[in-house]
């Protein structure tokens, strides 16, 4: 049994799945972002289970990410973020995997490499609509656009950009980058040149910019169960998919007085009952929740008490008395009636919580993937 484990709730993604799918129209394709392993929670397993539910696209960040999806039979399109070295392009193009475009000479060695292929190389042209970050500039579409169609082979499947806050609850920074792109793409069409998908619609674009959705939207953050904005939503029902788990390695009774951990930063006020957990920074933990975190044990809340160390917590379970070694401990997710959500986490620890996933999913060594759904060739 491992000192401390993730479980990955595959239902609630399939869920959370559908909770954007049921917000664009039907003719609206779906992407999923798992890159990042799938924002810590395993890439392999939740690209089979939204393949399964109907995703049309995946989206990565790097070329091996992609790699790895095929090597794992999983064959729907898949777009790079950050573009593709001209190394890969070879292997990308055979692989049908897209890049995202954003310099001509990209677009340049990607049409080499498909002309030594005799093979389509598509392609999605990343604009900047105002995020400031990776793309062309909007107005520049156009002669972009001129430019590299002119590469033999090169087939312009798709133009993207980005939301810098469609989280916010004011749309007026989000409706000017969506009028950016908008335009950008009507000059482009004026021109004779059209995409079969334009996108810009993250998780927060899907659930509240429905005039954004255009063919393709993007969700990532949604798809595992947290509100874009970190603030819980009633228009959207979202479910966790991630539980980080552990369980007290020992149990000891101390009295008032007596200091806990590195710096001695705690110090009993009365005899205690402190449980040792064997999750530390090391594990995702961060050491930001040193004296401020809460686990749940027995499904009560119980505080961490002293410093977070590496590959260890204490905590103060006093008031929980039923508490014994060996008892499951819950450090992210929901045991009982209670649960700890990465929002909670995040706000404490002055993060978000993209940050919590991605740290304790990528610092985990067992991840346990809960509720697959079968399909008709899995079942015969
Ligand atoms: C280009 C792009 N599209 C979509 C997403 C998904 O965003 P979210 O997780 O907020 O839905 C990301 C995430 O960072 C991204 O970089």
């Amino acid at each position: 049994m491992p000192l401390n484990w993730i479980e990955i709730d595959l239902s609630a993604l399939r869920h959370n799945f559908f909770q954007a799918r049921d917000r664009v129209a039907p003719e609206c394709r779906v992407l999923g972002v798992v890159k990042s392993d799938a924002y810590g929670h395993g890439m392999i397993p939740v690209a089979r289970e939204l393949q399964k539910c109907g995703a049309s696209f995946f989206a990565v960040s790097k070329f091996w990410e992609a790699a790895e999806l095929r090597r794992n039979n999983i064959g729907l399109p898949v777009l790079v973020l950050l573009g593709i070295e001209p190394a890969d392009m070879e292997e990308a193009i055979r692989l049908g995997v897209r890049p995202a475009i954003f310099r001509a000479d990209q677009a340049r060695d990607f049409s080499k490499a498909a002309r030594r292929l005799g093979m389509p190389a598509r392609v999605h042209i990343k604009l900047d609509t105002g995020m400031g970050r990776l793309g062309i500039p909007a107005e520049e579409l156009c002669s972009f656009a001129e430019k590299i169609k002119e590469f033999p082979g090169i087939v312009l499947e798709g133009v993207l950009s980005h939301f810098a806050d469609a989280d916010e609850r004011d749309k007026s920074y989000c409706e000017y980058q969506a009028g950016r792109f908008v335009r950008a793409i009507g000059e482009a069409s004026q021109q004779g040149i059209s995409f079969a998908y334009c996108h810009i619609s993250n998780s927060a674009g899907t659930l509240e910019v429905p005039q954004a959705h255009f063919q393709l939207v993007r969700p990532g953050i949604m798809l595992y169960g947290s509100p874009p904005s970190g603030e819980p939503s009633d228009s959207v029902d979202l479910r966790p998919v991630m539980t980080f788990k552990s369980r007290i390695i020992q149990l000891k009774t101390v009295p008032a007085g007596r200091p806990i951990g590195y710096g001695r930063t705690f110090v009993t006020r009365q005899e205690s009952r402190i449980a040792t957990i064997p999750v530390g920074y090391d594990d995702g933990y961060f050491r930001a929740l040193s004296n401020r975190g809460q686990v749940l044990v027995r499904g009560k809340r119980a505080p961490v008490v002293g410093r977070v160390s590496m590959n260890m917590i204490t905590v103060d379970v006093t008031q929980v008395p039923e508490a014994c070694e060996d008892d499951e401990v819950v450090l992210l997710g929901a045991q009982g009636g209670e649960r700890i959500s990465a929002e909670e986490i995040a706000a404490l620890c002055g993060t978000i919580s993209y940050e919590v996933y991605c740290a304790i999913g990528k610092q985990q060594r067992f991840k346990y993937f809960l509720n697959p759904s079968t399909d008709l060739n899995e079942a015969t």
